[in-house]
């Protein structure tokens, strides 16, 4: 049962064509069902006055719309504090994920390459190079012995994948288990990919929610065979508005750039809009960020406290995950117990094999809905374990 719904490796193949992004197919009809308590979301809630800051209309949309709208490199060129010609702008990260294959692939000369991708993931990072017919081969981030701290690589895996490919995609803050890398396995993924000229694609959907870290560290900083990939949807709370970037070397980006036009054309004026006007403001979402885990992570703490769950809380983000009691099937608890009172969490075999008795936890709602929700989760807990334990 996992395997439909988690990512796909390989090669895209006749028989099944492209292969479906299959945690979608489990993730859509729930949140449908719209139930109360939410803590199944991968980004933060954050509740945008966009009527108030927006400094023009977005209404006049069939006419000359873009005006005299400045280049939107400009707020993400002040923002990083790098060079214009580094960046593209794209219909969000996952159209990113594409944009940054082609301009990667452009100067190699082989037809079908190898792309090393890390799991667990967001299945898109895996499943898009498949569209170009390119082989996608898996390595792993791996939960720690003990459940303590940083996910670690094996790095004699991690040399031989990049021996084999010419293109390593990464996401540093791990979806579910809300861990960025251990510096010391960051410093060698890049010293180890530069020597093997292999270039690498870091999806750093969730890295902002470090920006005030001392470790926060870009993988655009770290060298011209580093292009990161972001944008509004995860931690700024405005997916709807499908607005990413990429940063690159410049020459990377050139090709980006290109790439974009041929596949995406122009971005729509009514988000560049959007965009221009949330930029001052995204600071605000990062002070909630921290409010937020102020206030709702003791209350989680003590949750998994009473019920003897080890918890291996990421000192940063919006999500971590946990391995349920007795070993509890998550698929069967959220759609049983979970349903029962209302709760959604997401089941962490969306990302890899080996997560059965896993769930993904978000605490990246308003404190008050957030207190209600982990009171139904304990109801819901203890439901689980009533059955499990008189079976
Ligand atoms: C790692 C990762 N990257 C990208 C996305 C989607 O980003 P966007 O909405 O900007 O395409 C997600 C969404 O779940 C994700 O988990």
């Amino acid at each position: 049962m996992a395997e439909d719904y988690g990512p796909v490796y390989g090669s895209k193949n006749s028989e099944i064509g492209i292969p479906s992004i299959g945690y979608l197919d489990w993730y859509v009809p729930r949140l449908e069902e719209k139930r109360p308590h939410n803590l199944s979301f991968s980004g933060m809630q954050y509740d945008w006055d966009v009527k108030n800051i927006m400094k023009d209309s977005i209404y006049q949309v069939a006419n000359q719309h873009l005006g005299n709208l400045r280049d939107p490199r400009v707020n993400i060129s002040i923002r990083e504090k790098i060079d214009i010609n580094r960046i593209v702008i794209c219909n969000g990260a996952t159209q990113g994920l594409h944009i940054a294959l082609c301009a990667a692939l452009a100067k190699n000369e082989n037809k079908n390459v190898t792309i090393a991708v890390e799991s667990p993931c967001y299945a898109p990072l895996v499943q898009s190079p498949q569209l170009f017919n390119h082989h996608v081969i898996n390595i792993n981030r791996r939960q720690p012995e003990n459940n303590h701290g940083f996910w670690r690589i094996d790095k004699q895996q991690w040399l031989e994948a990049i021996r084999k490919c010419a293109i390593l995609m990464i996401s540093p803050i791990l979806n579910p288990s809300g861990w960025d890398y251990h510096p010391e396995d960051r410093n060698w993924i890049v010293d180890t990919c530069k020597k093997n000229d292999v270039i690498i694609i870091a999806d750093e959907v969730y890295s902002d929610s470090k920006r005030n870290h001392e470790d926060y560290v870009p993988f655009h900083q770290l060298g011209d065979n580093c292009i990161s990939i972001n944008s509004l949807t995860k931690i700024y709370s405005l997916g709807t508005l499908r607005f990413g970037w990429i940063i690159a070397s410049p020459q990377i980006a050139e090709q980006a750039r290109r790439a974009f036009i041929t596949l995406g054309g122009i971005m729509g004026s009514p988000t560049l809009r959007i965009a221009d006007s949330v930029f001052p403001h995204l600071d605000n979402v990062l002070h909630k960020v921290e409010e937020y885990r102020q206030k709702n992570l003791p209350l989680l703490r003590s949750l998994l406290e009473k019920f003897n769950i080890t918890w291996n809380e990421p000192p940063y983000g919006i999500f971590g995950s946990f391995r349920l009691p007795y070993g509890i099937n998550s698929m069967k608890f959220i759609d049983d117990e979970c349903k029962e009172y209302g709760v959604l969490l997401v089941p962490c075999n969306m990302f890899d094999d080996g997560f059965d008795d896993w769930v993904r936890i978000a605490w990246s709602i308003e404190p008050k809905l957030f207190q209600e929700a982990v009171i139904n989760l304990e109801k819901a807990l203890n439901l689980a374990i009533s059955k499990k334990t008189s079976e």
